[in-house]
């Protein structure tokens, strides 16, 4: 094959002309929907297939339109596939991200708006532990991916947040696997139930941005299984996504899209996956090795591939029955999405209802870090010193393909009056035309971050008049991060002018006798130890998307009683980070690592902290509430397992005001052949509203599965005989009640194949 735009001429033109000429002799062909999908692959050629395993290209990339075949209607997508219209195969939409839907607003052909909802980031969304609520997310995202005209939203994203400085870490929900794969699970369940696709990403390992398309992630077999590969695992067994998308990064030296062992026997061969994988944007290097590995289509789609996938068919070295495999899953898919229904979206997703559901998720995922002496809910009608630029400016979220082009963004400073609160006007100038300046020199590519707004000097003057005038102080400290780059060490700590801004607004305030408050908006996990003795209470809000002015002030006001809790640690100082001397490559000071031993193996996250006895600010699951809980009754339904336990407790709001409480049920697992983390996760749920004395009876279920660890050794989950502790906990560290139970035999819970074994000797941490 010359050229692929031969290819693509060539295949164009029989689009068009088939379009316009369904003659006689086209209706006998094998159509999708009407014919069995093998009959349709039989009657492709075989440019055909692999222009539909290529995709169209980037965006600007693509040909021009062919009358009649929607091709140029999603503005800002992604990626398309190719449409074969001879044999009723149309095109398929594929559109960013996890936060909402990412298409461009604005098209040359049109006054109209194609604004989406900015939906809270997926730190926050987790961060609420609440299933139920995410799949709400779910259904109204499903709903506006529909009506955009989109067949396949590119998320949501599960990356395990490895490190603190982690560029995406907004993008993913957690450090644990076990929330990670269940709020992903719920939120592929709500947005496939309008019958548009997800695609959960980026599979796997993928917990570092810098080197990113080289980068090979050197891991063991057991904390690959237990860590990294945990989460995809859930939501491919519990919510069947429509799509998988392969990563940038190798693991153990092989690029995951190119590796048999994770796409075939792993997904397919050992959780049963049936659907089509494709890769990230320009991932990998051997497109046969890709083919051949299960990565059904490569993305975006570029002529060297489907160049060189045509090549090795005709030379032989690819064998045509595996391209045609992955065409079948791919038609597969194909065959159950909107555009092949013909589906006629409207433009006009109903952005007002889904900014409430954004707005609400918001409220009830923020995590109130500290409310020392209650100053919080604040009194109605307080005058509010609203200070830091990030009160000017809300986050809604990260940017890069997790960016979300939104109509409004409301700041906290309009949610603090939208809420009915004061705030001073002349502080509200100084910053609003502070931070105007500032963005005067952004250059607002969505794909790069712009340098972040300073804090500026205020003067002692007007600070000390404001602690006279007002009630009260809030701070916002802002931090954004985005795609393609991680965080550097210093970003860790805030910089010297926001310390001064809290010291100095602290000291002002106090001498009045009055609070300060701070937010944090941001988008990865900071140091909050060094200044957290100069407020009176911290609110972490995370990003929450373009209702995220209104949701703080809900939480401020009292109108939400805050129940999130932190899905990912916080800890003392970066240097306590378990990944420290690897992140983002080993050695850590290397710019452009080509690899990171992972030689905290297990041990990532409040399994590192817990087990090592490593003190952190604020633990994973940690977040207070205006009321307070009181937990009894624990009931299991057997002392000894043989299937199953079943575990009953009783949650009872034994405070003033309504309020949710998060239950989570850790594992305490015995030692045996295998070393085991101080407690893991392995149930969770969120009580409904429960008013000033109500109680509510939560249940868990543990089954062998998750008393398992991996055991290398055997290549097999195993549950270890022994005496378990089953710690139904506020935190992973506050544990109200425990009770035991005993394994007398081990379990080999399932038999598992030796693939994806260390190249490198990885040095791996041990209790
Ligand atoms: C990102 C993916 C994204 C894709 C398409 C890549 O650079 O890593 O997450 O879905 O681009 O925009």
């Amino acid at each position: 094959m010359k050229h692929r735009k031969n290819i693509v001429t060539f295949c164009l033109l029989l689009a068009g002309l088939s379009f316009f000429t369904l003659n006689l002799k086209s209706q006998t062909l094998p159509q999708l929907g009407k014919d069995p999908i093998k009959k349709v692959v039989e009657a492709m050629t075989l440019e055909e297939k692999v222009n539909l395993i290529g995709g169209m290209g980037r965006i600007g990339d693509m040909p021009e339109a062919i009358p009649g075949i929607r091709m140029n209607d999603v503005l800002g997508r992604a990626g398309v596939t190719y449409p074969i219209p001879r044999l009723g195969v149309p095109i398929l939409v594929l559109a960013d991200g996890p936060a909402g839907v990412r298409i461009k607003p604005h098209r040359k052909d049109s006054d109209k708006q194609y604004y989406a909802t900015a939906f809270p980031v997926a730190t926050l969304l987790a961060s609420s532990w609440d299933k139920e609520l995410i799949c709400e997310v779910g259904e109204v995202f499903g709903n506006e991916i529909l009506e955009y005209g989109i067949d396949i939203i590119l998320a949501p994203g599960m990356n395990i947040q490895r490190n603190p400085l982690g560029g995406r870490n907004f993008e993913y929900y957690s450090e644990d696997p076990y929330l990670t794969g269940h709020i992903a699970s719920a939120m592929v369940k709500g947005i496939q139930s309008k019958g548009v696709g997800t695609c959960i990403k980026h599979f796997a390992a993928n917990s570092e941005e810098t080197n990113r398309l080289e980068h090979s992630s050197e891991i063991t077999e057991r904390a690959l299984r237990e860590i990294y590969l945990r989460g995809f695992e859930i939501a491919v067994k519990e919510a069947d996504p429509w799509t998988i998308m392969s990563s940038y990064n190798r693991i153990n030296g092989t690029y995951t899209s190119e590796s048999t062992e994770l796409l075939t026997t792993i997904l397919r061969d050992e959780w049963n996956y049936n659907y089509f994988v494709m890769s990230d944007w320009g991932a990998g290097k051997n497109h046969v090795a890709q083919m051949k590995a299960g990565n059904d289509m490569i993305m975006p789609g570029r002529s060297e591939i489907t160049n060189s996938v045509y090549e090795a068919v005709q030379n032989g070295t690819l064998d045509e029955d595996i391209l045609n495999r992955n065409v079948e899953r791919i038609l597969t898919i194909i065959e159950k999405s909107p555009s092949f229904r013909k589906y006629q979206f409207s433009d006009k997703p109903n952005l007002k209802a889904n900014a409430e559901i954004a707005r609400k998720t918001a409220g009830e995922s923020m995590v109130l870090l500290k409310n020392g002496k209650k100053v919080l809910p604040l009194t109605n009608g307080a005058k509010v010193a609203l200070f830091g630029c990030t009160s000017y400016e809300n986050i809604a979220g990260g940017i890069g393909s997790g960016g979300v082009h939104k109509a409004y963004n409301v700041s906290l400073n309009q949610g603090l009056v939208n809420a009915g609160f004061s705030i001073d006007k002349e502080v509200e100038k100084i910053y609003l035309d502070f931070v105007k300046e500032q963005k005067s020199t952004w250059k607002n590519n969505p794909l790069k971050l712009d340098p972040a707004i300073p804090e500026m000097e205020l003067s002692q003057m007007l600070v000390d008049q404001l602690a006279k005038q007002m009630d009260i102080a809030v701070i916002t400290i802002g931090k954004n991060a985005g795609e393609d780059d991680d965080r550097k060490e210093e970003e860790f700590n805030l910089t010297q002018a926001e310390t001064n801004l809290i010291k100095q607004i602290s000291k002002a305030f106090r001498a009045q006798k009055k609070k300060l408050i701070v937010v944090l908006n941001i988008s990865n996990v900071i140091d909050v130890a060094s200044w957290r003795d100069y407020a009176d209470a911290i609110l972490l809000a995370w990003q929450g998307g373009q209702e995220g002015g209104n949701a703080i002030a809900d939480i401020l006001s009292g109108k939400v009683n805050p129940s999130g809790k932190l899905a990912t640690t916080f800890p003392l100082a970066y240097a306590d980070v378990p990944s420290y001397n690897n992140f983002p490559g080993t050695p850590k000071n290397d710019l452009k690592p080509a690899y990171s031993l992972y030689e905290e193996g297990i041990y990532v996250g409040y399994r590192y902290y817990n087990s090592f006895g490593v003190k952190t600010a604020y633990e994973f699951g940690y977040g207070l509430s205006y009321t307070e809980f009181s937990y009894s009754d624990l009931k299991i339904s057997n002392t000894e397992f043989s299937d199953k336990i079943t575990v009953n407790v009783n949650i009872k709001n034994k405070g003033k005001i309504p309020g949710k409480e998060v239950v989570q049920l850790y594992l305490k697992a015995p030692l045996g052949k295998l070393d085991k983390p101080e407690n893991e996760l392995k149930g969770f749920a969120k009580t409904k509203l429960l008013q000033p004395g109500e109680s509510q009876t939560i249940q868990f279920e543990l089954t062998p599965a998750l008393l398992a660890s991996y055991d290398t050794e055997s290549s097999s989950w195993m549950a270890e005989k022994g005496k378990y502790q089953i710690q139904i906990g506020t935190s992973s560290l506050n544990i109200r009640k425990s009770a035991n139970f005993n394994l007398i035999n081990d379990i080999v819970v399932e038999k598992c194949h030796k693939v994806l074994t260390p190249v490198r000797e990885i040095n791996e941490l041990k209790p």
